[in-house]
């Protein structure tokens, strides 16, 4: 169907229902002519995404969570995986709830596919942030907010600059009393893992994939200064990557988290870690 392209019929399927009409509506207009203007699109769609081009890209929506979410180059695409994240974020948001809204921080929030998901399932239940630094990334994080409909305030910064945690915490001011909870699917790919990248995730921006040389840059930041700002009992969620289990549990121990859980993929593998301030 693609030629070397795993899935090939799906991405087919997607691009054909993309550009000339669902499946349900080819049962109806099977014999009717396609434009040479569509005709030609197609196949350029196919010619890139048999050159490695994500399918995601190319539709400029996916869907996660349930929810349909712009991309495009510029944003990270959201994965499966990362819905552990979010089950474990509202299983956690259901011990915390005590009739007052959860102040809830998604850092590193890319597509804003997690604060959207948090946002549409927790409703009145919480007031959700979502923090992002990367200009390329913030117009498909505004337009998934907008178009979602759901409340989520966008806050632009890099998440290792201590003074956006004043966003959050203030002595002298009750409207910001610190995090219930926040979460995070930062970048944490290595050096080694960098090098030898899919030829699909190699178009997705650098920023959104490199953790730094051991991939564990984000995670420290995070744990070590984000911490000020969770209230005492708040919770830390990470997704991690394959085979970080075991350093970012301790990242999460030496900065004072405690009762520290993860949570398995599909595939097995532990996913997504969640510990409480103590
Ligand atoms: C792995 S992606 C996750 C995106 C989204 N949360 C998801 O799960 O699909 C990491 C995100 O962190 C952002 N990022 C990278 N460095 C950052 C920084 N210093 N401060 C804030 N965000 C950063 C990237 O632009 C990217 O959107």
């Amino acid at each position: 169907m693609l030629e070397g392209i795993p899935d090939g019929r799906f991405d087919a399927l997607c691009i054909f229902e993309d550009m000339v009409c669902s499946r349900e509506q080819l049962a109806v207009h099977w014999d009717e002519p396609v434009s040479e203007d569509t005709c030609v699109r197609g196949i350029n769609a196919a010619n890139k995404r048999i050159e490695g081009y994500p399918l995601q890209y190319i539709l400029g929506q996916w869907e996660f969570y349930g929810i349909t979410l712009a991309v495009g180059e510029g944003v990270l695409i959201p994965r499966a995986d990362t819905e552990v994240l979010v089950d474990a974020a509202i299983e956690a948001a259901g011990k915390l709830y005590r009739g007052i809204p959860l102040r809830i921080a998604d850092l590193c929030s890319g597509s804003g596919c997690i604060a959207i998901a948090l946002a549409h399932h927790l409703k009145e239940k919480a007031q959700i942030f979502a923090l992002e630094y990367s200009a390329d990334a913030m117009p498909y994080l505004m337009k998934n907010i907008t178009d979602s409909g759901e409340n989520v305030q966008i806050i632009r910064g890099d998440v290792s600059n201590g003074h956006l945690l004043e966003n959050f915490i203030s002595p002298d001011d009750d409207s910001r009393p610190g995090l219930d909870m926040i979460v995070s699917n930062p970048p944490y790919l290595t050096d080694e893992e960098m090098a030898s990248l899919q030829r699909e995730v190699a178009y997705e921006p650098q920023i959104a994939l490199y953790g730094g040389t051991d991939g564990l840059k984000f995670y420290r930041v995070i744990a070590c200064l984000w911490r000020e700002a969770l209230k005492e009992g708040g919770y830390l969620l990470f997704e991690i990557g394959d085979a970080q289990e075991a350093q970012v549990r301790s990242i999460m121990e030496d900065s004072g988290f405690e009762d520290i859980r993860g949570y398995k993929d599909g595939a097995g593998c532990i996913r997504c870690l969640a510990g409480r301030k103590a």
